[in-house]
């Protein structure tokens, strides 16, 4: 018997009319060995896909692991769109491929390359979200519980595409929309990191060196050429409050755009309901219903409201 490691996988995965470059392999009806289903460079015909209707487990070899990695993120968008497949194993795959983009968006901002890469992602979520109606459920269970800026992004990215879904925000706007959340905290990337993961509240100085983050990220957008006013104004002005006193332009009311308004509800809830090493996290209940009662004047309660809403009629489907 061949001393091959095998690992395995979802068949759900292999697209149809893809080409896989990667050998899969089934177990023997001994089931003491493998036998190969299918040979790396071939196309996923018809053929083949009623073939694995029949079968309960695929496989592949260790050596080919990386290139099926590859192969599921590149197929990202067809999985995203498949509604076969479980929404909380959708969700899973999209996340962990977002983490990935956004993270590398965040060490290296000024790249357009970088940002562009975050388009995908944001229409893989909106596919997810709008094909199932308990989507936001299955997000919230795999959204990272620890705050990180570049999962903060995510998370705040699926709240916002939620809620401006919810909103009746649709098509290319809803697009836009996401991409301002995932672009929100950009200008974070120029804080001193020391700032930016300190072990605990932050001095008057440090606040004021972070509340530089929206004007250096709409800065960054900027220079990138991006120039859709709802996205630059997501960036800049996520963290101006309704009745005035926010940061970095103190805005008032409508002063402040509805993707802002949107952005800056979602940002609160998930700085609530994450785990910081200062402050263990709240539930999704204690923190509406703390935005609900302390920050009236803060946050756009309309937003706050909708919000509620919208995570429990997902509740209840
Ligand atoms: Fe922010």
């Amino acid at each position: 018997m061949s001393k091959k490691r095998y690992k395995a996988i979802d068949k759900r995965l292999i697209t149809e009319g893809s080409e896989i470059n990667f050998n899969l392999f089934l177990p023997n009806e001994a089931k003491s060995a493998m036998s190969l289903f299918l040979q790396s460079d071939t196309a996923v015909d018809g053929n083949a896909k009623v073939k694995l209707r029949e079968i309960e487990t695929l496989y592949v070899s260790e050596e080919d692991e990386e290139r099926y990695n590859e192969y599921v993120a590149q197929h990202l968008q067809s999985i995203a769109k498949n509604s076969d497949i479980p929404t909380e194993e959708k969700a899973r795959l999209v996340y962990a491929k977002a983490s990935e983009a956004v993270d590398a968006m965040f060490k290296d901002p000024e790249s357009l390359e970088n940002v562009k890469n975050a388009q995908p992602i944001v229409n893989n979520l909106i596919d997810i979200i709008l094909q199932d109606n308990s989507a936001v459920e299955s997000l919230m269970k795999i959204t990272a519980h620890d705050y990180y800026t570049h999962t903060h992004s995510i998370n705040v990215s699926i709240y916002t595409l939620s809620l401006g879904s919810y909103l009746g925000i649709a098509g290319k706007d809803l697009e836009v929309l996401g991409m301002a959340a995932i672009l929100h905290d950009l200008g974070k990337s120029k804080i001193d990191y020391e700032i930016i993961n300190k072990n605990g509240k932050l001095s008057d100085e440090e606040f004021t060196q972070m509340k530089l983050h929206p004007a250096l990220g709409h800065e960054i957008a900027l220079k990138l050429g991006i120039s859709d006013e709802r996205i630059l104004s997501g960036i800049r002005h996520h963290h101006e409050k309704i009745v005035g006193g926010g940061y970095p332009d103190n805005l008032t009311g409508d002063q402040i755009s509805q993707f802002a308004r949107i952005i800056g509800t979602c940002d609160v809830f998930d700085a609530l309901s994450t785990k910081r090493s200062y402050k263990d996290p709240m539930s999704s209940f204690d923190s509406l219903r703390l935005m609900k009662q302390q920050m009236v004047g803060h946050l756009d309660m309309n937003m706050v409201d909708a919000f509620i809403r919208m995570l429990h009629k997902q509740g209840k489907s």
